[in-house]
């Protein structure tokens, strides 16, 4: 709103800037056409609709139904309170290439309710709702789509999605308790996944094994307790998986693997052991562990690490055992000795 102002004020004293003004002001609907959602244009010529103020599912589908204007950049609608469901038909057939639904009381999205888009959208983002049940069966109609972000709703489940082309999931903070291990097997493009702050207690293999660009997987803040061997195979150099604030006692063999010079955190968890088997083969493939604020018993378990200071290098140097000494100050020799 601020911005439209100030590209009218501008145009008061320069022609040019004037006509640009004007021809930009065509993208746009009348405003009264669209009431009580506002539409911006900017000199890039992307419009921008914003329907945060429609008061109901009903109103929103009488406005759609009557727009001259059949395509919008982005829609957005913000901390709305009154609409609790996306049906289909509500938004006619006007396109958008984001769709920002955020903050407010959406439980539902209804299969076939964006599909005017499916062919343009880029982004979705229905974050911050109440959403209870959303149309994943309708993600591979989506032939552009890149970004999802599911984040912040009520959704216990994810179902495995079905998409060429996206390339990041957001689905944290959603009581999860279980992912299948299907659930990605069918989007070979995503880069990013976020399934951060569920009731996820368990990762079965092959869960995160077949994305072949996969670079950046953020599972903190869950419930796991274990990560059992081929859970989460990596091939991206560089890439980074954050399991902290868990409760993982035991990484498995070949639980994260494939990683090269990439970043495991794994900073509050329950480790107690680090066995040689586990870690060394990630540690030699100069990956980076954080493994702070766990109950660490630093015994004869790492032994193998503490003698080895090419490998040592790679563990974060304030990690500290139960006893409140640092790894990286144990004694290699004392160590040697009694083990
Ligand atoms: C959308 O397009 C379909 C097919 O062209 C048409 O039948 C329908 O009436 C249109 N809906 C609206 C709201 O314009
Ligand atoms: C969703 O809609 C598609 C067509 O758009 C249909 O093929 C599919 O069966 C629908 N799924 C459900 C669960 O209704
Ligand atoms: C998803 O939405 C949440 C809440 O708005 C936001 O904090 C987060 O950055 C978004 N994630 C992505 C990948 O855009
Ligand atoms: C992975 O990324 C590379 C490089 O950006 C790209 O060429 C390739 O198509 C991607 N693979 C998939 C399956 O998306
Ligand atoms: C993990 O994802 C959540 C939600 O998007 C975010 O708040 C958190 O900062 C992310 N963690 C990292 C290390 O980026
Ligand atoms: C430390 O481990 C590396 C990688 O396994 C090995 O090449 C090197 O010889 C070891 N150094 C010592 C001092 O044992």
């Amino acid at each position: 709103m601020l911005l439209v102002v100030f590209l009218c004020a501008e145009s008061h004293g320069d022609d040019k800037a004037a006509q640009d003004n004007n021809r930009v002001d065509l993208i746009c609907p009348n405003s009264e056409d669209i009431s009580p959602c506002v539409c911006f244009s900017f000199p890039d010529k992307t419009t921008h609709l914003d329907c945060s103020a429609v008061r109901s599912e009903a109103q929103l589908a009488e406005l759609f139904s009557s727009l001259a204007v059949p395509a919008f950049t982005s829609l957005t609608i913000e901390y709305n309170t009154d609409i609790k469901v996306l049906r289909v038909g509500d938004l006619g057939n006007v396109t958008f290439q984001e769709i920002y639904v955020h903050g407010g009381a959406l439980e539902e999205v209804e299969n076939g309710s964006l599909s005017a888009s499916y062919s343009i959208a880029h982004s979705l983002d229905f974050s911050s709702n109440s959403l209870t049940s959303f149309c994943f069966e309708d993600i591979k109609q989506f032939t552009s789509l890149l970004d999802l972000n599911l984040s912040d709703n009520k959704l216990y489940e994810l179902p495995q999605i079905s998409s060429q082309t996206l390339t990041s999931l957001s689905i944290g903070k959603n009581p999860l308790t279980s992912l299948s291990p299907s659930v990605f097997s069918d989007t070979p493009s995503l880069r990013a996944i976020s399934i951060f702050g569920t009731e996820l207690n368990n990762l079965f293999a092959g869960t995160f094994s077949t994305l072949a660009n996969l670079t950046w997987l953020n599972l903190s803040e869950n419930e796991l307790t274990h990560i059992h061997t081929d859970a989460i195979h990596i091939k991206v150099f560089g890439a980074s998986i954050h399991l902290d604030y868990n409760s993982i006692k035991y990484v498995l063999p070949g639980g994260i693997s494939g990683l090269r010079g990439g970043f495991v955190y794994l900073y509050t968890n329950n480790i107690v052991e680090l066995e040689e088997d586990v870690w060394r083969p990630l540690l030699e493939e100069g990956n980076t562990l954080d493994l702070k604020a766990n109950p660490l018993a630093c015994g004869c378990d790492v032994a193998w690490l503490v003698k080895n200071a090419t490998l040592l290098q790679f563990v974060d140097s304030k990690t500290s055992c139960s006893s409140g000494d640092l790894l990286v100050d144990l004694d290699a020799e004392y160590l040697d000795l009694v083990c």
